[in-house]
């Protein structure tokens, strides 16, 4: 056993904590990061509670109106830190060449050295890190308790609101030391905001540092992040362990950790099929996840919530493909989000929620941009996220926006009225057909159908997307984005096409069926640069032609980049979408496309190294079909 008090601090876990490791992992840490106290969470509501009147005591949290947004707290960021920092993210595997070119790469040595050990008198960023802090303990299950697809995860974390926030994203608390017991294994989440406290040292409402570095070391299966507190950065159980290290849990062990949504939908005769959809961050998911079908035409259509950011997918004995979501609640892009784009979303904000980044109104409720949309109009005055005035002048004048574009909510998916009722069902649920999408302006087509898995991987493959405000860099730039998992892979990208390929092999030898593959854009514009398809609901109409694919219903037109549907296959039922608007969201334009191969070509090259060869071939068959 190790010696119950370092530096003053008593170690001796609670009774229920049992795990050797876990232990002793945790009394090498505070030696490490010096924390002032250590507290170990147990995930009750009495807990949460106090931590957020702490926080509210500290700052950092407003308590909003409890009239308007009971029990809901509003936390605005330090400027600097908004959102995911790709180019501060790390795979650091002992091969340059396992992390790939689509990463950023150290040595673990040399990383362990700048954040663990030090070297050359420098003194390693996490020695003393969490000096006048308190680090919590924070014990999570990504997936149901006990599930056989789920893993068990340890945060420690000098940011109580990361507490608060990991408590509403993953199943949290003591529950989890019973699954994980005396030899149980967990991946170790180290996090500091890299903000350490002198004595007397007032505090800021938002710690975090200049430097960030968010560190996965794949072969140990461990995560470091440092000098951040915001979202995917510092809430580890989400992008870090349940992409960054899942994929390579899944590579290894015959699944996969994708980046995708999970829904259910339900028609009129009471069938109900599962889809897991792969979009860029910011490019709908969480929209799609919780759509509500349009009243017209849809009559005993229903769409129910699994999940709204990620999938663990695994093959099952009985030949189909199971998903569950490793999460517990929503972490949600806030602007856009109304009564008309997604009402069941709305409904899930009306209370017990954090929002961060947005707007604080003069009755301390929130608003964002899109609520005007609601009927009440712009407010006359608000609180913007950076505790500035704005009014609606004030915005026309210096086009300020009064909520971050990367705000968020917050919210357990248990406030979601559209929650499927099998969300938290540990086999998980029955994937009848894979959707990828990016944000394009052009060239992509509103639907198509790959003909083969082979094709469904291509198309995921070479996806690109406009860059969105959910990581920090430019936007609207045009870049590939795989998957949906350029920032989230774990390992060398071209091994993960690898992967997806293999499954097609893996999968026929034991009798499964593949889910079909289907590609999707709701974002062409027209020539007045507005939205031509109009999205969110009306998403719909396109997930029923699909199902009818899946049905065999559907004829489908072959095209030179899969099959698409006719016109006439469409339910237009209560919307007006001419013949040429549709041409408009589905033509494929050949010199687009001969400049869309290219991009094509140029990440192929990007990517030679272990480079499937399928995918070169069915790129030669496209080129062939969409270019002459
Ligand atoms: P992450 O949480 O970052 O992974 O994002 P997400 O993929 O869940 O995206 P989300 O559903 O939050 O949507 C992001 C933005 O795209 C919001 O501003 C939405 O209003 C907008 N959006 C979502 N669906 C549609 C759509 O069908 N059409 C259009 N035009 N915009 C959409
Ligand atoms: C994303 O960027 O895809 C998100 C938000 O879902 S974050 O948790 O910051 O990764
Ligand atoms: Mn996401």
């Amino acid at each position: 056993m190790n010696s119950p008090v370092i530096q003053g601090i008593n170690l001796n876990a609670p009774s229920y904590v049992k795990n050797a490791r876990l232990i002793a992992w945790v009394a090498d840490m505070v030696a490490l990061t010096k924390p002032d106290a250590i507290y170990w969470c147990d995930g009750s509501e009495q807990e949460y509670q106090r931590l957020c009147q702490q926080l509210v005591d500290a700052g950092t949290f407003k308590r909003l109106n409890p009239a308007k947004r009971p029990n809901s707290f509003l936390a605005c960021s330090d400027p600097s830190d908004v959102a995911r920092v790709e180019d501060r993210t790390y795979i650091c595997s002992e091969l340059k060449e396992n992390a790939g070119p689509t990463n950023n790469w150290m040595a673990p040595a040399d990383m362990r050295a700048l954040l663990q050990t030090g070297k050359d008198g420098e003194k390693a960023l996490f020695d003393g890190c969490m000096k006048g802090r308190t680090m919590y303990v924070v014990p999570f299950s990504m997936g149901p308790l006990g599930s056989h697809i789920a893993h068990i995860g340890i945060e420690l974390s000098d940011s109580p609101y990361v507490a608060v926030n990991q408590r509403i994203m993953t199943r949290m608390g003591k529950a989890v030391y019973d699954v994980l017991g005396v030899n149980g294994a967990f991946v170790p989440c180290v996090h500091t905001v890299g903000a350490p406290l002198h004595a007397g040292q007032a505090d800021v409402k938002w710690p975090c540092n200049k430097t960030k570095y968010i560190v996965h070391y794949p072969e140990t299966r461990e995560i470091w992040s440092y000098g951040s507190g915001y979202g995917g950065n510092a809430l580890l159980g989400k992008k870090c362990f349940a992409l960054r290290i899942a994929s390579n849990m899944g590579r290894d062990q015959g699944w996969l950790a994708e980046h995708m949504l999970i829904l259910g939908v339900t028609n009129p005769l009471g069938k109900k099929y599962h889809v897991a959809a792969a979009f860029p961050s910011a490019c709908g998911k969480t929209n799609f996840s919780m759509l509500v079908p349009p009243e017209a035409g849809f009559a005993g259509w229903k769409v129910t919530t699994i999940g709204d950011d990620i999938a663990w997918v695994k093959p099952h004995a009985d030949g189909k493909m199971y998903a569950i979501n490793p999460e517990a609640g929503y972490f949600g892009v806030a602007p856009g989000t109304n009564m008309h784009t997604n009402p069941n979303c709305m409904r899930s904000l009306d209370k017990n929620v954090i929002f961060t980044n947005v707007a604080l109104t003069d009755d301390g409720d929130v608003w964002w941009e899109g609520m005007e949309k609601d009927g009440g109009g712009l407010p006359n005055h608000l609180i913007d996220w950076q505790g500035k005035d704005w009014t609606p002048a004030i915005a026309k004048e210096t086009g300020a926006k009064a909520a971050h574009p990367n705000s968020r909510f917050t919210v357990a998916a248990t406030n979601n009225p559209a929650l499927d009722p099998e969300w938290d069902n540990p086999n998980g649920v029955a994937i009848d057909a894979f959707i990828f999408g990016g944000r394009r302006s052009t060239t992509v087509p509103l639907v198509t159908e790959a003909r083969t898995w082979m094709e469904g991987v291509y198309m995921a493959a070479t996806m690109g997307s406009e860059t969105t405000a959910a990581a920090v860099g430019q936007m609207g730039v045009v870049r590939r984005d795989p998957f949906a998992m350029l920032p989230f892979c774990g390992y060398n990208m071209s091994d993960y096409f690898q992967h997806w390929l293999d499954m097609e092999h893996k999968l026929e030898e034991t009798g499964h069926t593949l889910p079909k593959i289907f590609c999707v854009n709701w974002f062409r514009k027209g020539d007045d640069g507005k939205f031509v398809w109009p999205g969110y609901g009306d998403n719909m109409r396109v997930l029923k032609w699909i199902i009818d694919r899946v049905e065999g219903t559907a004829a489908g037109t072959p095209t030179g980049f899969g099959i698409a549907p006719a016109y006439a296959e469409i339910n237009w039922t209560g919307l007006d979408f001419s013949q040429a608007q549709f041409d408009s969201v589905t033509s494929l334009d050949k010199g687009a496309w001969a400049q869309e191969f290219a991009l094509h070509s140029e990440l192929f090259t990007q990517l030679a190294y272990h480079l499937p060869k399928e995918l070169v071939a069915i790129k030669a068959q496209f080129e062939k079909s969409l270019t002459r």
